[in-house]
């Protein structure tokens, strides 16, 4: 087991739910680091709020690893604008912190599968065999990636949602909560699908919705 402790970048709902994990993998959680001064001395799941990144100063890169707490809600002009979990989680790499795969006990992933680096796989998520996870990208509770599906740098499978055999999410895509997509399709980069949608053709850009999912712009 991992004995490297962890913060948890990012003190919202995903941050929480990520220390979660990280606690039920048995790892060391040494609490959150957040922008937002009105977080600044609360606790959370009974870890506290450090402070801001500069706290991350007082720890030698090699002592401790981060997680990403920054999650994504699938508004289409976030999605667009690029992932602001990519935005930081890279800034923070760049300055020379690792970020740590978090992978919940109760996920079931194939040995045939691969699950990249900084990857996060949450409770009750399925990853079958020849299914890849990109760095970066979640996988969110109860979601389903079959095999030889691709998920996306930085991508977002919302709870619930179910990817097919051979289906490829872009980088920074967001999957929305119980959608699902057919086999074979792709989601370029930067797309939406909407909560509840089932997605039988590609999607190039923007978001799509409903059964079938049609494009939101249009709704050709
Ligand atoms: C598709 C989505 C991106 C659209 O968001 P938006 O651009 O802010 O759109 P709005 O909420 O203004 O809705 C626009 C229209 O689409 C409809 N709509 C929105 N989401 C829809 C969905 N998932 N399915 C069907 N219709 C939807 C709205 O009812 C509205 O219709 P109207 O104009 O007739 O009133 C968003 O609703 C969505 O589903 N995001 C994913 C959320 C998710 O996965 N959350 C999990 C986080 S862990």
């Amino acid at each position: 087991m991992n004995q490297i402790p962890v913060i948890v970048v990012g003190a919202g709902g995903h941050g929480l739910v990520v220390a979660d994990s990280l606690l039920a993998q048995g790892r060391g959680v040494l609490g959150y680091v957040d922008a937002d001064p009105a977080m600044q001395g609360q606790a959370l799941l009974g870890l506290p709020v450090l402070g801001d990144d500069a706290v991350l100063e007082q720890h030698r890169q090699d002592a401790i690893e981060l997680a990403n707490g920054i999650g994504g809600a699938g508004d289409l002009a976030s999605v667009e604008n690029g992932s602001p979990r990519r935005r930081v989680q890279e800034r923070l790499e760049a300055a020379g912190w690792r970020f740590a795969s978090v992978i919940h006990p109760q996920a079931i992933v194939s040995v045939h599968a691969v699950v990249e680096p900084g990857a996060q796989v949450l409770a009750g998520a399925v990853v079958q065999a020849l299914a890849r996870i990109e760095r970066g990208a979640i996988v969110n509770t109860r979601a389903v990636v079959e095999h030889h599906a691709q998920v996306g740098a930085f991508s977002h499978v919302a709870p619930g949602a179910v990817l097919c055999g051979h289906v490829v999410v872009g980088a920074e895509s967001h999957v929305g909560a119980n959608a699902v997509v057919r086999q074979g399709i792709t989601l370029a980069e930067r797309v939406v699908a909407g909560i509840g949608a089932a997605v039988v053709r590609d999607v190039a850009s923007g978001a799509v919705t409903g059964v079938p999912a049609r494009s939101v712009e249009g709704r050709t």
